[in-house]
Formats: C-alpha cells, structure tokens, sequence
C-alpha cells in the first residue's frame, strides 16, 4: 500500500484516491436480523456513505448499499476478463452488453414492486426517458389538448413542449396549490382543468418540489371516464411510497431507481397497460420495433448499454426486497414526520409541503424566515456536514429522508434550524 500511496501522492491523486481504496477494501457486515432492536443502526454499515457525512437529498440521486456498487463493479471486473466468452448466441442469457436482452428477471423484479405484469414493463434510463418514449409514441393532432401542472419537473414537461411546437398540441398548467391544503384541493384543481379537447393528462405522482403525493387514484378515474390517457411520473415515488399500478388505475406510469432505491444512476422504467402498450410507437428503434409479442421488451431493446449498472440495479432491488419494501417506506415516513413535526414548532419555518400529513413522506421542503435556499444549504454543509438540497431562493430546502439516516440525525437538523431562526 506504500509504494501504492507514493505512486498516487507523485501524480497528485492522494487524497482523492485513498479513501475510494479503503472503502473498497471494507468487508459488508451481516444484514440485521429483522426483529434487531438495533436494526436501523446496524443497517446504516450495508451503506459506504461517509460516517461524517449526512445526506439528505435523494430526491436527487440516491445512496448506493455497498451490495451495489460491489455487483457493479464485479460484472465490470468480468467483462473486462472474459468478454472473450462472449458467443453471441442471442438467447436472452448473455450479459455482456445490454440494450438487446429482454432483462426478464429485472423486468420481473420491477413488475412484482408496482404489482404489474412483466410484459407492461419496459426498461429504460431514468423518466425523463420514460416520459419522453410517452410524449413521441402516442398520436395526437394538432389543437389536441395535454394536461398538466404548475409545479412538474422539466423532465415530465421538456417532451410534450417538444410535441407542442412540433405538432401544435396544446399543453396547459392546472394551478396547484403550494402548500396543498388537502386532497380534494388538488383534485378539484386538476379536474377541473379537464376539456372536451383534453386527451392526455401528465402529472407527478408525488410533486418533487414540495413532497406531496396527489390522490391520483381518484383524478386517474375520473380522467378514464373522459377518455383521457393518463401519465403519472414517479421519479419521487419508487422506493419512497408504494406504488401499486393496478390499484391506482393509470395507462403509464414512468420511474427511476437512482433516487430512492439506491441503484446506480441511468436506471429507470416506463409501464404501459397492456391493452394501451401496443398502440404506442418506439422512439428509439431497433431489430423488434415492432415486434410486439413482448411490448415491454420493444421499448426495452434500445441499442448497446451499460451491463454492470443493469447488475447494480438488480442487487438494489434485491436488497429493497431483502429489508421489506413497506419497512422501508414507513421508516421514511416516519423520519420525515419526526423532522415536519420539529419544524412545526418553530414559528420563523414556513414549510411549503402539504398541510394534510397524509399526503406526504420523506420530502419536506421549508425555508426559515429571511433566508435563501442558497443560504440555508450553505448553512446545514458548514453547521452540521448536512447535505439538504437548496429548492431556490423562496421555497428554501427540500429534506428528504431515508433509511440510511437516523432520529439523531433530523434532531440534529432541527437544532441546527432553531439557531439559524434566532437570527
Ligand atoms: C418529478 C420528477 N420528474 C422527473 C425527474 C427527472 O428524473 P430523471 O433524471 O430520472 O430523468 C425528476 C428528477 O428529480 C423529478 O423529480
């Protein structure tokens, strides 16, 4: 490791290095034994994070379990040894590249998280991927109307402004409320905006900007006697809340599994209804673009990808299932609560996600009085090593939690936050 450590100094890469090489070398501990007094504690060791470093943000990108980053890099490690065994017998078994495999047993793993069949499921990047394959395959005519919010991600809305200048579809904004009172609030606001032009309606499962998760079983069945085709985007929800595809009663639904999961970054999905699936056209196109024996495999089939971070999402599910995926979501739950009802408390917070604790989980987004975002962040990095997410010069932070973090932790933030509010 000497001679290691001076080769790295003399090319000035010590200190970036050498941390990246000892966490390599740390073995994973045992999973907790579920019914563990200490299981949250003891499962914070499955995570390389940085013991000095708390993250509240992955509303952005997620943590990686070590689990992950291990499958990843091992399959790296195996490609780059043996890509040589590769026969190319292109029987949906070989993993060296991905892009033309059918993905079945990820496929599968994704199906039985949303409770849809596997052939619903189509593999994709992240959602803006997801949602774009919606925007370009679905046929619409110009003056056809496409509904969404105010407060939805460019990546939900970058696609259908494409549409609109391409194809003189019309895509409007239903005003929404920030903070939500309620859900019959949001349900009005939305349903309300409904036309007899309106044919799509694109909205956030759970809004990134201010955490809440809309009552989009009941605006999915009310669009569904309009005829309306509906999007819900879940960049936010997958990992975070259940998700339950059948239940909610959507035609698509677009996810990732770099922010709450944990998987490695550029993994995400898109699922159609079955009956709706084969009406929608691919955009990227390859040898089954319109093979339709398997819907989700046409969409899947997307040129040469990346195979390792394919194996990282697998162990990322893998580990989700391992834990319990309603144990996970209402931990979140319940460290968000813990930090809201803190914030409460102080008169200086304002916090912009909803009013009703029942719409919301692991995202809270609040300011104190006078402050920016900006500011606020600033102040969690040089207070505390806190790593919230500024949300713009109004809305201040958005907070979010995870399994990865503890009481101690939002206590610790909530501290910090009184003596920033003291002025
Ligand atoms: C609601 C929402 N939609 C879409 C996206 C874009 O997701 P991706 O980067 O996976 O395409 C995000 C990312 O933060 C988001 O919060």
């Amino acid at each position: 490791m000497t001679s290691r450590r001076n080769a790295l100094k003399s090319l000035g890469l010590a200190a970036l290095a050498l941390p990246a090489l000892s966490a390599q070398a740390e073995s994973t501990p045992a999973m907790p034994l579920a019914n563990d007094p200490q299981y949250w504690k003891k499962l914070r060791s499955q995570f390389m994070l940085a013991n000095d470093k708390v993250f509240f943000n992955p509303g952005t990108v997620g943590v990686m379990p070590k689990v992950v980053v291990d499958k990843m890099t091992e399959h790296a490690r195996y490609l780059a040894a043996h890509v040589a065994d590769w026969a190319y017998k292109d029987d949906n078994k070989e993993e060296f590249i991905s892009g033309y495999n059918n993905l079945m047993s990820i496929r599968t793993k994704v199906g039985k998280l949303i409770n849809s069949e596997v052939g619903e499921i189509a593999m994709t990047d992240n959602v803006t991927h997801g949602i774009s394959y919606l925007a370009n395959g679905i046929t619409l005519q110009a003056g056809d109307e496409v509904l969404t919010t105010n407060q939805e991600h460019p990546g939900g809305r970058g696609s259908w402004l494409v549409k609109e200048k391409r194809y003189g579809v019309v895509f409007k904004e239903a005003v929404i409320g920030k903070p939500i009172k309620n859900s019959e609030e949001v349900y009005q606001d939305i349903v309300k905006a409904f036309t007899s032009k309106t044919k799509v309606l694109i909205i956030s499962h759970m809004i990134s900007g201010s955490g809440a998760i809309l009552p989009i079983k009941e605006i999915c069945a009310e669009a569904a006697k309009r005829g309306i085709f509906t999007i819900l985007d879940g960049a936010q929800t997958i990992g975070q809340i259940k998700v339950d595809v059948k239940d909610i009663g959507c035609d698509a639904y677009a996810g990732c599994f770099h922010k709450w999961v944990g998987a490695p970054a550029g993994t995400g999905f898109m699922y159609v209804k079955q009956d709706k699936m084969k009406d929608i056209w691919t955009t990227v196109a390859s040898a089954r673009w319109d093979n339709h024996d398997d819907e989700g495999f046409r969409f899947t089939q997307r040129g040469t990808g990346n195979f390792p971070v394919l194996k990282g999402l697998e162990a990322a599910l893998d580990f989700l299932f391992e834990i319990g995926p309603d144990r996970v979501h209402d931990r979140i739950k319940f460290l968000g609560q813990r930090l809201r009802t803190g914030l409460r408390q102080n008169p200086k917070v304002k916090i912009f996600s909803p009013v009703d604790e029942a719409m919301c989980a692991g995202i809270t987004v609040y300011n104190i009085e006078g402050m920016t975002g900006a500011k606020l962040q600033d102040e969690f990095w040089n207070r505390g090593r806190m790593r919230p997410r500024a949300s713009g010069d109004v809305f201040g932070v958005r907070h979010c939690t995870h399994i990865f973090n503890s009481e101690a932790e939002i206590d610790k933030a909530l501290a910090i936050v009184r003596e920033l509010s003291k002025g």
